[in-house]
C-alpha cells in the first residue's frame, strides 16, 4: 500500500482512507454484512484511515465501524468527528455545537460506540460560529492530554479559523470536500493555509458522491431518503449540465485505460502529496476498483487537458443546498 504522511512530521497512513458513512445513511440500502466486509477488506488490502462521524446514522456508524475493527485495533487509523448535532424530529436539519462540555462528552461517547480506547484523529466537523474556535480546540487538546485522542483535525474551516486554531495545538489534518467538481480548498485559501502550517488536507466525496463515477444517470434511481435528492447537483437542469461533464470524464478515462472512478481518484491524488482522499463504498468490488487508482498516473498533459475539459466553473450547482452550505467554509 502506497502511504502518505499527516502533517508536518505526522503519523503515515494508507494514501486512500476509506469513507465509512454511505455504510449506515445518505446513500440508499444498508447492507451492513458487506459493509462489515468491505472494512475487513479494506485493511487486508493495507488501508489504514477509516473515516466515520458521530452524526452518521446518527450514531450507528460508528458502532458499524467499532464491531468491524474488533480484533483488528492495532491495523487502523481511526478518524471520527464531533460538532453536528443532528435533530431528531427532523433528519435531514443540523446544529452546531463547539462548547467544551459537548466536546468531551462526544469523545466519551464515540470512544464507547466505537469500542476503543483511543481515537487516532478526532475532528471538528464544523466550526461553530457562536463559540471561540479557541475554545473548541482548547477542549480538544485536554483530550490529546488525557490519552483519549492522538491527532486533531477540522473539517470545513475557514484558513483564518486553520491558523487560529492551530496557535491553541497542532492541527494534523483538514477535511473539506475535493474533487474534479469541487475545488474550493484550492479557491479559498484554504489549502494555502493548509500547506503554510504543515496541515494534510483530507479529501471527503473524491467521487462526487458518486456522479463523477458515470453510475449515476437518474435521479430516480435514488431512494426517496437519498441525500442527494437534495443537493443542487444532482437536481433538474444542473444534473443534466453536471451529466455532460462525466461524460467528459468517461472518455478521458476509456483513453488512460482505467475507470472514471480511478481517473476522479488519480485527479485528486495528483494534487499534492498532502492531499489523502477518502473514498466511500460499502461494496468490495467497488473498494479494490477505487485503490487501484493509486496505479493510475496523470502526465501533466493529461492534467492539463482534464482542466481544458472540466474547468471547475462549468459545474452547475452548489455542492450543498443552503442550510448545508451555511455551516461549511467558516
Ligand atoms: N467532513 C464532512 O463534512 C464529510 C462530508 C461528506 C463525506 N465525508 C466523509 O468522506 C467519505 C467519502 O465521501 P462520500 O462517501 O460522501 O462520497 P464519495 O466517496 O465521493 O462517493 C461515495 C459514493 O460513490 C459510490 N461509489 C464508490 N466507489 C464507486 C465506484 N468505483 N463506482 C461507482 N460508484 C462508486 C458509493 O456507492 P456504494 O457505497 O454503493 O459503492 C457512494 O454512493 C464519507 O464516507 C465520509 O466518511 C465527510
Amino acid at each position: 500500500m502506497q502511504t502518505r504522511t499527516l502533517g508536518k512530521n505526522g503519523p503515515i497512513v494508507s494514501a486512500l482512507g476509506l469513507g465509512c458513512m454511505g455504510m449506515s445513511e445518505f446513500y440508499g440500502q444498508r447492507d451492513d454484512a458487506e459493509s462489515i466486509a468491505t472494512i475487513d477488506h479494506a485493511l487486508d488490502r493495507g488501508v489504514t484511515m477509516l473515516d466515520t462521524a458521530d452524526m452518521y446514522g446518527p450514531f450507528i456508524n460508528e458502532e458499524l465501524v467499532g464491531n468491524a475493527i474488533k480484533g483488528r485495533r492495532d491495523q487502523v487509523f481511526l478518524a471520527t468527528k464531533f460538532g453536528l448535532v443532528r435533530d431528531a424530529s427532523d433528519p435531514t436539519k443540523r446544529g452546531v455545537n463547539g462548547r467544551p462540555e459537548y466536546v468531551r462528552a462526544s469523545c466519551d461517547g464515540s470512544l464507547k460506540r466505537l469500542g476503543v480506547d483511543h481515537i487516532d484523529l478526532y475532528y471538528q466537523h464544523r466550526v461553530d460560529a457562536n463559540v471561540p474556535i479557541e475554545e473548541t480546540v482548547g477542549a480538544m487538546a485536554d483530550l490529546v492530554a488525557a490519552g483519549k485522542v492522538r491527532y486533531l483535525g477540522l473539517s470545513e474551516a475557514s484558513a483564518q479559523n486553520i491558523e487560529r486554531a492551530s496557535k491553541v495545538h497542532t492541527i494534523t489534518a483538514l477535511q473539506s470536500e475535493l474533487s474534479l467538481w469541487t475545488r474550493d480548498p484550492e479557491e479559498n485559501g484554504v489549502l494555502d493555509a493548509c500547506r503554510k502550517l504543515g496541515i494534510a488536507l483530507v479529501a471527503y466525496s473524491p467521487l462526487g458522491r458518486g456522479f463523477l463515477t458515470g453510475a449515476i444517470t437518474k435521479v430516480d434511481d435514488f431512494d426517496a431518503d437519498d441525500f442527494r435528492r437534495g443537493n443542487p447537483r444532482f437536481q433538474g437542469e444542473n444534473f443534466a449540465r453536471n451529466l455532460q461533464l462525466v461524460k467528459q470524464v468517461q472518455l478521458l478515462a476509456q483513453e488512460k485505460g482505467c475507470t472514471p472512478a480511478q481517473l476522479a481518484l488519480a485527479w485528486v491524488l495528483a494534487q499534492g502529496s498532502d492531499i489523502v482522499p477518502i473514498p466511500g463504498t460499502k461494496r468490495r468490488s467497488r473498494l479494490d476498483e477505487n485503490l487501484d487508482a493509486l496505479d493510475v498516473h496523470l502526465s501533466k498533459d493529461e492534467l492539463d487537458s482534464i482542466e481544458r475539459i472540466f474547468p471547475v466553473s462549468a459545474v452547475a450547482g452548489e455542492r450543498y443546498a443552503p442550510a448545508g452550505m451555511a455551516h461549511v467554509n467558516k
